[in-house]
């Protein structure tokens, strides 16, 4: 079988429902209305639609009418607190924003499903839905909430994708290695003896030894860690003092650490703990940090389930649809399914300078080029499919 044309014949409702659901955005664990419209929408496949429990999102079986096993197929659904600012005629108005381009998983993953469930009766197994919700809040939430409501028990793969800003529209990358990486949330409180401005010397500045700790910390990335392994430590936010004329008594900032290294999981904390206390120190003042890391790199590693997918590309649009995409040191919790079940991953392209969709994801004017969502629909289908087919 073969999705391409299937894709074609759906792609204005694709389109149709991905700016539905682009104009009423919500935001991570207040997904209310779109799950209410996502299961409406599977409803009217003729699907069996189940809720989670204590949160939102669902997910749906396309039961094929030929024994096999069970391949997961994953949107997540949720939207950013960002004003939109595209001018497009299905903006949305109310404060949020699929910044992140989740309506378009939302509308691909729908039309996937329209495809398989009108063609149940060559399907060799099960394809289960998961429209996930939370991915944005980087938190215990989201996939790990999904995985433990069961949705993955009896799962034999899963495929996601996400579209992307910054590639180019209509190619699509799926390969193998790293693709994104760990991510963790670091906070730092930096204590030290406030006085009067005038008198440094009766006080400890922690303005002053939250810099050097700060000034520091960049060392560890360029002096202590091997260059060939990716890492990135980010200070997004400082905080400290409270008027011109009076040293600073207490500091405080926050930052993210990114990397793909499993030995980097340990050591990065430690080290960093080691150079935040030991610098308030010198000081004579005194530094604490909190440190978590909230989720697992994304490694495309299983090279069966690679090349299902690149060929399922191939088969539809060619060999040149698929692109290179460097990695990324972005986060995106579709990693916790792959610790659980075989997985791949995939990025769909959605800029076109001529059409000027030249920005990238979590910006306030982020648009995509709408001609890619038929083919991110289609990967989706042509993978169960064939996934299905080649495993029965
Ligand atoms: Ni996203």
């Amino acid at each position: 079988m073969n999705f391409k044309k299937l894709a074609d014949k759906n792609e204005n409702y694709i389109i149709e429902r991905r700016r539905y659901y682009h104009q009423y955005p919500e935001l991570s664990m207040q997904e209310i209305e779109t799950t209410n419209s996502i299961i409406s929408d599977l409803e009217k496949m003729g699907l069996e639609v189940k809720r989670f429990d204590g949160f939102y999102g669902c997910t749906a079986d396309i039961i094929g009418e030929l024994p096999g096993k069970v391949v997961a197929l994953r949107a997540d659904i949720d939207a950013l607190p960002i004003k939109e600012e595209t001018g497009l005629e299905f903006a949305s108005t109310n404060g949020c924003m699929h910044a992140c381009g989740h309506d378009c998983h939302i509308a691909m993953l729908l039309g996937a499903a329209k495809m398989l469930s009108e063609n149940k009766d060559k399907l060799k197994g099960t394809v289960r839905l998961i429209f996930q919700p939370s991915e944005e809040s980087g938190c215990q939430e989201g996939a790990q909430d999904v995985i433990r409501s069961g949705a993955l028990d009896g799962v034999d793969a899963i495929y996601g994708s996400h579209i992307w800003g910054d590639f180019d529209a209509p190619y699509i990358n799926v390969e193998s290695g790293n693709r994104m990486a760990s991510t963790a949330e670091f906070h730092v409180e930096v204590e030290g003896v406030s006085a009067h401005g005038s008198a440094p010397n009766l006080g400890v500045d922690s303005i002053v030894v939250a810099s050097a700790i700060i000034m520091n910390l960049q060392t560890y990335v360029s002096r202590n860690n091997n260059p060939l392994n990716p890492l990135v430590v980010t200070v997004g936010k400082i905080e400290g003092g409270n008027r011109w004329n009076v040293i600073a008594g207490k500091t405080s900032f926050e930052g993210t650490v990114r990397t793909f290294s499993k030995e980097l999981l340990e050591e990065t904390p430690k080290a960093m703990k080691r150079i935040i206390e030991n610098t308030a120190e010198v000081f004579g003042a005194k530094a604490t940090m909190t440190f978590e890391w909230l989720v697992v790199p994304v490694i495309n590693d299983n090279e069966k389930l690679n090349k299902i997918a690149q060929d399922a590309v191939k088969k539809m649009y060619g060999e040149e649809c698929l692109r290179h995409l460097d990695t990324l040191m972005g986060g995106e919790d579709f990693s916790y399914y792959m610790q659980k079940v075989p997985g791949v991953f995939a990025f769909i392209g959605s800029r076109n300078p001529e059409l000027n969709k030249i920005y990238t994801n979590h910006h306030e004017k982020y648009d995509v080029d709408e001609s890619v969502l038929k083919k991110g629909a289609a990967t989706y289908a042509q993978f169960a499919y064939d996934f299905l087919a080649q495993e029965s």
